[in-house]
């Protein structure tokens, strides 16, 4: 059975005098999967979640949320969705608990949620420090309990782990990866790096000026393994493989890399190379790394420096 659709936006515009922040963009994200959407600054991940918190109007295209549009049902079904924008918004002069304690008295939410969430986010025991005292990772934490304070069916987090060391960086990503499993959330998260959302996304969007240029799994962009060969003769070798109708990557190069990587193919180029007296030294799978995709996707072609 095909998953519901918790979000989609169609051919979504923003345009912020004649500059096009966010062009025919159209994603859409399933119930309780977790969805990185990924590209560099400026790329337009922040004012693609203003819209779909109605804090932006789109200057095109609509948002739906929970199979309702947004513009129609704004009330209703933001009331299902907590969000992290940017920057944690907090009252930097009161204790981790009172900040909680107003957005619970403000949600009309149980008091039993503000327990929850600190406890989620591993605040309990900071809970009476000052916010202005936390430290970074602290800081991050208490925006994150207050976008889950309502237990929320889509939580939205704009690059939540930015200016984190690794150890931070690593805990809240365990932290969002236990959210479908153990609440039932929806996770959309931006980020402008690779390793992060690949080791934490089940689904990736990827964005750049603007545009959609990829949505699916990530191993979708990776490419076949090509095989390299390293010999003590490879200019004898790459022609001999040539004239017996291997197909190899860039001849020029020097490099000799069978397309077909079946291994029947392999052991064929393997024998005439060894009946020719080319010695082999090594015989290994090699391919494109996604980092390296993704920046030749992105690169050089940034809406900021
Ligand atoms: N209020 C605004 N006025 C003019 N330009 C804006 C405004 N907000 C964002 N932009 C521009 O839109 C582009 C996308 O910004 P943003 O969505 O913040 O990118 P990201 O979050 O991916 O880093 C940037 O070039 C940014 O300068
Ligand atoms: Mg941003």
């Amino acid at each position: 059975m095909s998953k519901k659709i918790v979000l989609q936006t169609n051919n979504l515009n923003k345009n912020f005098s004649d500059f096009c922040s966010v062009n025919n963009l159209s994603i859409s994200v399933k119930e309780k999967e977790i969805y990185g959407f990924l590209g560099p600054n400026g790329a337009g991940k922040s004012t693609t979640m203003k819209m779909i918190l109605g804090l932006l109007k789109p200057s095109k295209g609509n948002i739906q949320l929970f199979n309702k549009d947004l513009k129609k049902n704004k009330q209703e079904v933001l009331k299902d969705i907590g969000a992290l924008i940017e920057e944690p918004s907090y009252y930097s002069n009161l204790i981790g608990l009172e900040n909680l304690q107003i957005m619970q008295r403000l949600l009309q939410l149980p008091e039993k949620n503000i327990t929850e969430a600190l406890r989620i986010v591993r605040l309990t025991a900071h809970q009476n420090k000052l916010a202005k005292n936390y430290s970074l990772g602290m800081k991050q934490r208490l925006g994150i309990a207050l976008a889950i304070i309502k237990f929320p069916k889509l939580l939205i987090l704009d690059e939540p782990t930015n200016g984190l060391d690794p150890a931070g960086i690593q805990e809240i990503r365990e932290l969002i990866k236990s959210f479908p499993k153990e609440y039932g959330m929806t996770v959309f998260i931006s980020s402008h790096l690779l390793s992060e959302v690949e080791q934490m996304a089940t689904t990736v969007g990827i964005i750049n000026q603007g545009k959609l240029l990829f949505q699916g799994d990530l191993s979708e962009l990776e490419e076949k393994p090509k095989i390299e060969f390293h010999t003590n003769q490879n200019t004898i070798a790459i022609d001999l493989l040539d004239q017996n109708g291997f197909r190899l990557y860039d001849k020029q190069s020097n490099k000799i890399q069978l397309i077909n990587n079946e291994k029947e193919q392999i052991a064929n180029a393997v024998n005439l190379l060894v009946e020719n007296k080319v010695r082999i030294y090594q015989v290994k799978p090699v391919r494109k790394s996604l980092e390296k995709i993704f920046l030749e996707m992105t690169s050089g072609k940034e809406g900021e420096l």
